[in-house]
């Protein structure tokens, strides 16, 4: 096949990590001369960047393929799935001669060979590498008003939560080099960002271990040492991370939030359910109390601190008192605010091949709408706590829905809007909170 010029369009699909992945994609394929388009249009190669999680966003890529396919009637182009996929659903879109090729997350560094067998017309097969962290690739700054980004510190999982399909879509659990991350973050810094999310299915068992043969030492970094080095070698660079297994996050990591003024105290902490029996179905490794527990403890050495949560509904044998206990955990806890789903079984995983989907669709539903409609109570109760407060915001960009309002977000991850005045994307404010929805902050700038 003829290509005019090697031109590439990524979409995006799914979690903050698959965005991530998209600029560890880009970077790979700038580096190798192919040309970054903004349009869709004018690309050759389009990049689906995939998501499994749950049944609702694989159904979301196959309609938009759907589109593609007529798009690729009219004029040639490559198209590849990247990301995260299930094996079953590779082989429906190979059925369907949907998808030219398929790199799965460990593989990226193989698209330009995937992309070039492709044009020769030939089939191109790569060995996934199991260690692989992408902790060398630096990161191409795209667009220059973008201030945040994202940085994958750990890759796969080794948790087998049993609803779960990332342990088989990215692998075991690995950390990137803890020198490299400081590297790259300080790169990152002098490119002009001001927050860097530090990105892990499960941040808080980040590991790096490596020993030393002359002096017969370990030198072992954690996350919390982790956290502590990066707060004081980028001390101006506001420091995020995501996500926090409750199972996983340690004293020493509470303790390190508290001590930085740059790290935001946010903690993303998803519990899933509020029952013991499903917790154990779940394979969530904590209880109801622990979880309790520690959400006290965080409270107690960051007062301040905001929580946000993952919940499922629906799970296999969630009973009507189960789901009550779930609203009675979100009722003493009071999040800030969570993100909530109704349980999909998922290929493979030990939930789809053991346990039986037996709650009904409607009462799922039901359910869900249950738990989100609270949370909606629950946040504006949270979001009343800031009113009269003066809070410090970085600005990231001009309010979507009011361009005479400048839009960023409090160490809390709260998203505040108030009027502009002179100043720019990146500026760091202090805003006075004097009013509230259940999602956004309302403030004016402060003198
Ligand atoms: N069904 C519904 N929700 C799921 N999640 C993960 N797997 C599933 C599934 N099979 C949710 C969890 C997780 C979030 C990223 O997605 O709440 O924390
Ligand atoms: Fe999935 Fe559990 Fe790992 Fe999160 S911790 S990615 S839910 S297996």
């Amino acid at each position: 096949m003829y290509m005019k010029n090697k031109s590439f369009y990524i979409e995006n699909y799914g979690c903050q990590m698959n965005i991530s992945d998209s600029d560890i994609v880009t970077s790979i394929l700038l580096k190798n001369n192919f040309l970054l388009s903004e349009n869709l249009e004018k690309a050759n190669i389009i990049l689906l960047n995939a998501c499994s999680i749950r049944e609702k966003a694989e159904l979301t890529i196959k309609k938009r393929l759907e589109k593609l396919k007529f798009f690729k009637k009219k004029k040639k182009i490559c198209i590849g799935i990247i990301g995260c996929f299930s094996k079953q659903i590779k082989n429906l879109f190979l059925q369907e001669k949907m998808v030219d090729f398929f790199v799965n997350p460990d593989s990226y560094r193989e698209i330009p060979n995937f992309i070039h067998y492709f044009i020769m017309g030939k089939q191109y097969s790569h060995t996934a590498k199991k260690n692989e962290t992408y902790a060398d690739i630096s990161l191409i700054k795209k667009n220059n008003k973008k201030i945040t980004t994202f940085l994958s510190i750990t890759r796969g999982c080794n948790n087998m939560c049993t609803f779960c399909i990332v342990p088989f879509t990215r692998g075991r659990e690995r950390s990137s080099d803890p020198y490299s991350i400081i590297k790259e973050c300080k790169r990152l810094y002098h490119d002009g960002y001001k927050e860097i999310t530090l990105l892990g299915q499960n941040v808080d068992s980040y590991l790096w271990i490596k020993e030393d043969m002359i002096k017969n030492q370990k030198n072992i970094v954690d996350f919390s040492r982790l956290l502590d080095l990066l707060a004081q070698e980028i001390p101006f660079i506001r420091i995020r991370f995501s996500t926090s297994n409750p199972h996983d996050m340690s004293d020493k990591v509470i303790k390190v939030i508290s001590k930085h003024r740059n790290i935001c105290k946010h903690i993303h902490l998803p519990v899933q359910s509020g029952s013991n029996k499903i917790l154990k179905l779940m394979n969530r490794k904590y209880t109801r109390e622990q979880y309790l527990s520690l959400v006290k403890k965080i409270k107690n050495i960051i007062p301040e601190c905001s929580i946000s949560h993952d919940i499922i509904t629906g799970f296999c044998n969630e009973s009507e008192k189960d789901h009550q206990e779930t609203i009675s955990l979100m009722n003493e806890i009071k999040y800030n605010y969570g993100y909530m789903f109704s349980y999909s079984p998922r290929p493979g995983t030990y939930a789809y091949r053991k346990l039986k989907d037996n709650v009904p669709k409607d009462v799922k539903k039901r359910r869900l709408i249950e738990i989100i409609d609270l949370q909606r109570n629950h946040s504006f109760y949270r979001m009343q706590e800031h009113l009269g407060k003066i809070e410090e915001v970085l600005i990231e960009g001009e309010s979507k829905k009011n361009n005479k309002y400048w839009y960023g977000r409090n160490t809390q991850n709260l998203i505040i809007v108030f009027p502009k005045k002179d100043l720019n994307i990146g500026d760091l404010v202090h805003v006075e909170i004097t009013d509230t929805t259940s999602a956004t902050l309302i403030g004016k700038l402060c003198k």
